[in-house]
């Protein structure tokens, strides 16, 4: 029933807005930052993560000790250490059923606005060809010296050299806590929450802002909230319609019923 009220009213919606976290991708055995499992980056062993022997140390940290400009100053080696054992995870991942109904749904829907918190890239593997990578993407550096991006899939070192200026001042090409999101896609976001009538909110506890920030804008506006996650969590925000459970579950048969 609430299936169907959520397909009804992302149907009806004129300005939807889609926005995904690492739930999401934990059924292709991403592990998720936050949850039941763990709050360690390396803990939470969400579906089948939990097979894949998720590398014990970084269950030691927390992705806000490693996720800062002040954590890769003082450690680059550490910090890439992170970010190239996630590369290497994620690269031996595929999107799962919810990336792929979240597809079927943006073809249904050509005015869904699409954003994730998500660095894997799985949306766009999964054939999603509009998404708004709020965070960056895991792939991508970017020079600190002449600002040039690059997609290196292999390991990256603080000696790897920028392949335009030659220089070894490279950085994952991902927003860290402290930094601003790139302009184009906050802009973006904002002129949709302006008018949002509904928003589906998938796989992410909320936690960290500005993305925990939109289903409060949408709900000031009286539009509605949908949210699916395996756990109710603490939300700064209420939802219309809560569906419990797993996204790949549960994303396909929306997908069927929009
Ligand atoms: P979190 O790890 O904080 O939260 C993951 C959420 O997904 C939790 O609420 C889980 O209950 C839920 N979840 C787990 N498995 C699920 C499934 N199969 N189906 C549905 N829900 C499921 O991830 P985010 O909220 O995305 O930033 O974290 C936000 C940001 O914090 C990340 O983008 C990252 C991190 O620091 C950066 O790295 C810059």
């Amino acid at each position: 029933m609430s299936m169907e009220k959520a397909a009804a009213v992302l149907r009806r919606a004129q300005y939807p807005l889609f926005l995904s976290g690492a739930g999401i991708s934990a059924e292709s055995g991403v592990p998720t930052f936050r949850g039941t499992r763990g709050a360690k980056v390396g803990g939470a062993m969400e579906g089948l993560a939990a097979d894949r022997g998720i590398d014990g140390l970084w269950n030691n940290y927390r992705a806000e000790d490693l996720a800062t400009p002040e954590a890769f100053a003082r450690d680059p080696h550490l910090v890439w250490g992170w970010y190239n054992w996630r590369k290497r995870l994620i690269a031996s991942t595929q999107p799962n059923a919810a990336h792929f109904a979240i597809h079927r749904i943006a073809q249904k829907l050509p005015n869904l606005l699409c954003a994730t918190q998500n660095v894997d890239g799985l949306h766009t593997l999964a054939g999603l060809e509009s998404i708004l990578e709020m965070h960056g993407n895991i792939y991508r550096t970017r020079c600190t010296q002449c600002q040039s991006l690059a997609i290196i899939r292999d390991d990256v070192t603080p000696t790897t050299q920028c392949g335009n200026c030659q220089s070894a001042n490279l950085r994952p090409d991902i927003v860290w806590f402290g930094e601003q999101l790139p302009r184009a896609v906050l802009d973006s976001i904002y002129a949709r929450l302006a008018v949002c009538d509904a928003i589906l909110v998938v796989g992410t506890s909320g936690s960290v802002y500005p993305a925990a920030g939109f289903a409060i804008e949408v709900r000031r506006r009286e539009g509605v909230v949908i949210e699916i996650n395996v756990e109710d969590g603490h939300k700064p925000y209420a939802h219309d319609i809560y569906l419990r459970g797993k996204a790949g579950e549960i994303l396909p048969q929306i997908a069927d019923l929009v």
